[in-house]
């Protein structure tokens, strides 16, 4: 508990050497410029507009960005603004209210825990604290959830609702675009849903440190709301750029599986969290996962479409999860595994 950076971070003037990124990995002082080439799609439009124009747009974010941000969402406003004061209060209240969530066992559902999953076996800590816990079906792991602030189970509760709402609001219009057969990303493919709440605080030295290192989400699909505090940044044409934040908008990030569905056509792409040194970064993370058992493979519907051959083999989540492990997390060494080559 101890380990928090909550515990101790205000009182240090300079980062501890255990935080300290070798030079090729930290951000450093060089000027991070701005993804002006992310797109923000209105999916307003889809139910007002032309529908199919929305789709298109989405496609095309998937094909030559791997990220998208999202307004006119659907999900209320005033949920996204309390929910985010609820995330603030929970990591701000004291360590006696959080003592029972925290712990150093990866396998503890509903978690509270410093830097990665892996504290106790890296050289280097990242600069944030998170807690993680499953949400769907809600009233399968709502008790699991913290009891303080009060208000945590009902706001945080019909935040996921909402944002599972509109994660399958988006992978329907994937796959309709895509020419999928109809309800193609239902239950096997978006049954597990994850809320991982950051909590970046300001850092000393930020320059050479990290928030979250660079890495691909293994997963379906992430929706991350990033406040208005920016510090995420995505790798293109291995040069750096921050995702500007927007007000109530949010981010959407293609995730591993969804590139093996749709045979390489999608691009999951390595990004990464910074941190700064004036005010601390809250963000929520909602990760749609594919059930354990769920079979994933290159959809049959593009392969013959397009007359290709598959990129992939077939193989079940909880396998490239195994492997994920065995390459420590290294998601493009992981997917290698799952490649056909030749
Ligand atoms: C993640 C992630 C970025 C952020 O949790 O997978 O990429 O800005 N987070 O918190
Ligand atoms: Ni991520």
């Amino acid at each position: 508990m101890d380990n928090l950076l909550s515990s101790w971070c205000t009182t240090v003037k300079s980062l501890p050497q255990n935080y300290v990124f070798p030079e090729d990995v930290r951000p450093g002082n060089q000027i991070v410029p701005i993804f002006n080439n992310c797109p923000v799609i209105d999916l307003e439009k889809a139910v007002s507009g032309d529908r199919n124009d929305v789709i298109q747009q989405i496609l095309k974010a998937c094909q030559d960005c791997g990220f998208f941000q999202v307004i006119n969402h659907g999900v209320c406003e005033d949920l996204i603004d309390d929910t985010m004061g609820i995330v603030k209060e929970f990591f701000n209240m004291p360590n006696e209210d959080k003592v029972s969530l925290y712990s150093l066992d990866p396998q503890k559902s509903c978690r509270l825990y410093t830097s990665s999953f892996g504290y106790a076996r890296e050289s280097i800590h990242l600069w944030r604290d998170a807690l993680k816990h499953p949400c769907h079906p809600l009233d399968e792991y709502v008790d699991l959830w913290p009891q303080k602030p009060p208000k945590y189970r009902d706001v945080v509760g019909k935040y996921t609702l909402e944002v599972r709402n509109l994660s399958l609001k988006i992978l329907d219009m994937i796959c309709e675009g895509l020419k999928l057969k109809p309800g193609y990303f239902e239950d096997e493919l978006t049954g597990i849903q994850l809320l991982n709440l950051n909590h970046y605080p300001p850092c000393p030295e930020p320059s050479l440190a990290l928030g979250v290192s660079k890495h691909r989400d293994p997963n379906t699909i992430t929706i991350l709301y990033q406040g208005n505090v920016s510090g995420l940044q995505v790798l293109k044409d291995r040069q750096w750029f921050g995702i500007e934040p927007f007000p109530n908008a949010f981010v959407v990030n293609i995730g591993q599986q969804l590139k093996v569905i749709s045979n390489g056509r999608f691009e999951s792409v390595e990004h990464r969290a910074v941190t700064n040194s004036k005010e601390a970064r809250y963000t929520i993370a909602t990760f749609i996962n594919p059930r354990n058992d769920a079979v994933i493979e290159p959809a049959k519907e593009l392969l013959e479409k397009d007359d290709c051959r598959p990129l992939f083999r077939t193989f079940r989540y909880k396998d490239f999860h195994h492997a994920f492990e065995q390459h420590r997390g290294e998601g493009e060494a992981t997917l290698e595994v799952f490649k056909i080559k030749g």
